[in-house]
């Protein structure tokens, strides 16, 4: 008989909220393990712009119902990614008369866009990554150089979490990003939630995509990025959490599964993380994986095309690894 063990959600039920990004092979390849573990879902490409809005006059939203449709099913909660974002986003938004569109246009086509797509799934779906990734990675930049940004200054952010909170005013809105322990860039990020805040605009969080590996960031910054966002008085969740086997520098091929060494770092690692998410526990909504077990992972592809990787609690087999027991053991 296969070995019993609990479920990772119901082990954080009190504290916060398990997720997991699906995709449309995932849910049904993962549905057992989804169900036992994960009390939260997001889906990984089916709610971005180029996904549910692919041309002015039409929304495609069949495959985001489904899985809205999949999440009321197992009664689980569903989140909201993304609205705001310069990468996977219809070229056509951009666009007017063969140039560059003008600031009106776009606000208005950004919010039809928000309008609709939250509107839609109104109390289906608790919190929403209303912009993502507008914080520039260059240490004297401030802003992302994006085309949001080059028609509309900084204004569309403040625009989009109003446009959200219309449009659901239950929503948690959170700002999400990448490389948010970094301390050069996790400042910046709480300037902009800092003073989006003093505005009076609707941001109700910050989202630490924490696309992590066994090495970086250090449980230092970590900590530090969580008490800083913290300090503004606002959630904060986990959006994409996955630990890569691999330094981002890191591009060797040569492995069909994971040395001893890395599993033992990254079993490490992963009970550090949660000892952390633990102790913040009043601040933190949810921590959610992007991906459910280690046979689908986007990391197979990234930064190196078809190289394998290992970055979940559930290996390829959608079995527990040692660090998933321990953390609910623990
Ligand atoms: C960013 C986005 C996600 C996803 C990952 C890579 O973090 O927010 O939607 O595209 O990159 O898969």
């Amino acid at each position: 008989m296969a070995e019993q063990i609990m479920s990772l959600y119901q082990h954080f039920e009190e504290d916060f909220k398990i997720g997991a990004a699906i995709n449309q092979r995932t849910m049904y390849s993962s549905e057992e393990v989804i169900k036992k573990h994960f009390n939260s879902l997001t889906a990984e490409n089916e709610m971005k712009f180029e996904s549910v809005h692919p041309n002015e006059n039409e929304y495609t939203f069949e495959i985001s119902d489904k899985m809205v449709a999949f999440a009321e099913k197992h009664q689980k909660a569903m989140r909201g990614h993304t609205l705001v974002w310069h990468n996977q986003t219809s070229d056509w938004i951009f666009e007017q008369n063969g140039g560059l569109v003008d600031a009106k246009i776009l606000l208005k086509r950004m919010k039809d866009h928000i309008d609709t797509v939250v509107g839609r799934y109104k109390s289906k779906i608790y919190s929403w990554d209303v912009v993502n990734e507008v914080i520039a990675d260059e240490e004297d930049k401030f802003y992302r150089d994006s085309k949001w940004y080059q028609v509309l200054g900084e204004s569309f952010i403040e625009k989009a979490f109003e446009y959200a909170h219309s449009a659901d005013p239950d929503a948690t809105l959170l700002y999400n990003d990448y490389n948010e322990s970094n301390p050069a860039k996790r400042d910046k990020i709480y300037q902009l939630v800092k003073q989006l805040k003093e505005k009076g605009v609707p941001i109700h969080g910050v989202g630490m995509q924490a696309h992590w590996n066994i090495y970086d960031p250090s449980l230092d910054n970590i900590r530090k990025a969580i008490e800083k966002y913290a300090s503004l008085g606002i959630e904060i969740q986990i959006t994409e959490m996955d630990v890569s086997m691999f330094t981002f520098n890191d591009k060797r091929t040569d492995l069909t599964e994971p040395t001893e060494e890395m599993e033992a770092l990254q079993m490490e690692r992963y009970l550090q993380f949660f000892e952390v998410f633990k102790e913040y526990k009043e601040n933190i909504g949810a921590v959610t994986f992007w991906g459910v077990a280690d046979d689908y992972t986007w990391l197979n592809d990234f930064p190196v095309k078809g190289r394998k990787n290992w970055p979940f609690l559930l290996d390829e087999n959608q079995q527990p690894k040692e660090a998933m027991k321990k953390i609910i053991a623990t």
